[in-house]
């Protein structure tokens, strides 16, 4: 058991709280940090701000060493506002250590332990490989808004239209009766969702228990704990489940569809958002590049821990074999860092690029060190020359992303949509 409470004061350079508060009162809207400056007012903070001249590219040779530089995520919502101040040349670093525990507006698990000063959910021990402290709460919550962007981009709407980001791309109308939001993470998706759709019920579920109370502005959102991949706890069929980045989080992904499939209505629709680590650019900018290889590691790690990270392009054909029907894949390009030269990606990218340096970090202890056996030494200095990768704008790199959605047949014939 831990003082699962975050302190901001802990940890200047990220944004701690992300706007939620246990109180569930005090205007809280399910959205992104107050602190996060919309899309328009950083569109300005155009190219230049931390390009380095090429990837770093690593060494790992057993023997090989080098003083490793303790990075934290240099994310503040300062770091991403148009500001008067001089446009730094290089990657931004900063010496600090994480904040060991989660103390202020945070909201912490009871149900967790900390380990290498971050705190892991506990309900099932070993079981996902991220923690679920303030920093990873704040990650979340900048992927949120890169997510949101991305599909209202790929619905061909206004990706500045904020606060009405894309939620979802499958053909649904009106509202849903019965929502399901499985890892839902901060809850963000959902009470967004729910705040849209104020005559569906959503639940949120996750291993973490790290969601606001916010049943007094949007009451048709609750939250429960569960391992989804155990016998499903819901006492009611669902109209509409949601997964959004949960490739690394399932030992049986086909199984979590199946059940998706046998809890939902006839006629219910699921939907995916989910991403690789598999990084990849259009013209090889990311080849041989640390950060490259560190996607690669990572594939290969969770691999020996029994986990199949790159699922998320096979949950088509998963989802088809099953029964769904209608089902639809749409690849997009999560971009990495800035690197665009065109607007919205750029700002897309911005927003990648702070969940994106996090996660590089935050997952490596259990990919590349529990599973791959690799020493710390070595880690720390994989992750600091990938971090470095992930904000070099002369990496044209993205995460290869999948939004896919299907439909359960109203009955059990194959019927198309349009019948
Ligand atoms: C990368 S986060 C994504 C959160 C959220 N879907 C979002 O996009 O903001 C994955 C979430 O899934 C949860 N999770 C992992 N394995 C799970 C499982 N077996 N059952 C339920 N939740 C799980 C984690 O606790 C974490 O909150």
């Amino acid at each position: 058991m831990v003082d699962n409470q975050i302190n901001p004061a802990d940890s200047p350079s990220v944004p701690h709280d992300a706007g939620r508060s246990n109180e569930g009162s005090k205007g809280h809207n399910g959205l992104l940090p107050d602190q996060l400056q919309r899309p328009s007012e950083i569109s300005n903070q155009d190219v230049d701000m931390v390009d380095s001249s090429q990837g770093a590219t690593l060494d790992l040779t057993p023997n090989s060493t080098s003083a490793c530089q303790q990075t934290v995520l240099d994310s503040t919502p300062s770091a991403l506002k148009a500001s008067a101040e001089p446009v730094s040349k290089e990657p931004q670093y900063h010496e600090q250590p994480y904040p060991p525990f989660a103390r202020g507006n945070t909201i912490g698990d009871s149900v967790s332990v900390e380990e290498r000063g971050r705190i892991w959910q506990n309900y099932k021990p070993d079981k996902y490989f991220l923690p679920n402290d303030a920093i990873e709460q704040d990650r979340l919550d900048f992927a949120h808004k890169s997510y949101s962007m991305i599909l209202n981009l790929m619905k061909g709407a206004d990706a500045y239209a904020d606060p009405d980001d894309a939620l979802s791309l499958a053909p649904i109308t009106g509202d849903p009766p019965r929502v399901l939001d499985i890892g839902t993470g901060t809850g963000i998706w959902a009470i967004e969702y729910a705040r849209r759709h104020p005559l569906s019920k959503v639940i949120g579920s996750d291993l973490s228990l790290i969601q606001p109370d916010v049943s007094a502005e949007v009451p048709n959102v609750s939250f429960v704990r569960e391992d989804v991949e155990d016998e499903w706890i819901h006492d009611t069929s669902f109209d509409f489940i949601h997964l959004r980045l949960m490739f690394t989080c399932f030992i049986n992904h086909k199984d979590v569809i199946q059940k998706a499939f046998d809890n939902l209505n006839p006629g219910g629709w699921i939907e995916y958002q989910d991403c690789s680590f598999n990084i990849d650019s259009d013209d090889n900018t990311h080849r041989g590049t640390a950060l490259h290889q560190w996607g690669h590691l990572a594939i290969a790690g969770a691999a020996a821990k029994g986990r199949d990270i790159e699922a998320a392009r096979k949950y088509k054909r998963y989802m088809e074999e099953i029964g769904f029907v209608d089902v639809v894949e749409r690849p997009f390009k999560l971009f990495g860092n800035s690197w665009p030269r065109t607007q919205p990606e750029k700002t897309i990218g911005r927003f990648t690029e702070v969940s994106g340096k996090e996660v590089i970090r935050s997952v490596s202890a259990k990919l590349l060190g529990e599973g791959l056996g690799i020493s710390e030494n070595k880690l720390q200095e994989i992750v600091a020359q990938s971090q470095k990768d992930a904000v070099n704008r002369k990496i044209h790199f993205y995460w290869p992303g999948y939004v896919v959605y299907g439909r359960k047949p109203v009955d059990n014939r194959s019927v198309p949509q349009s019948e």
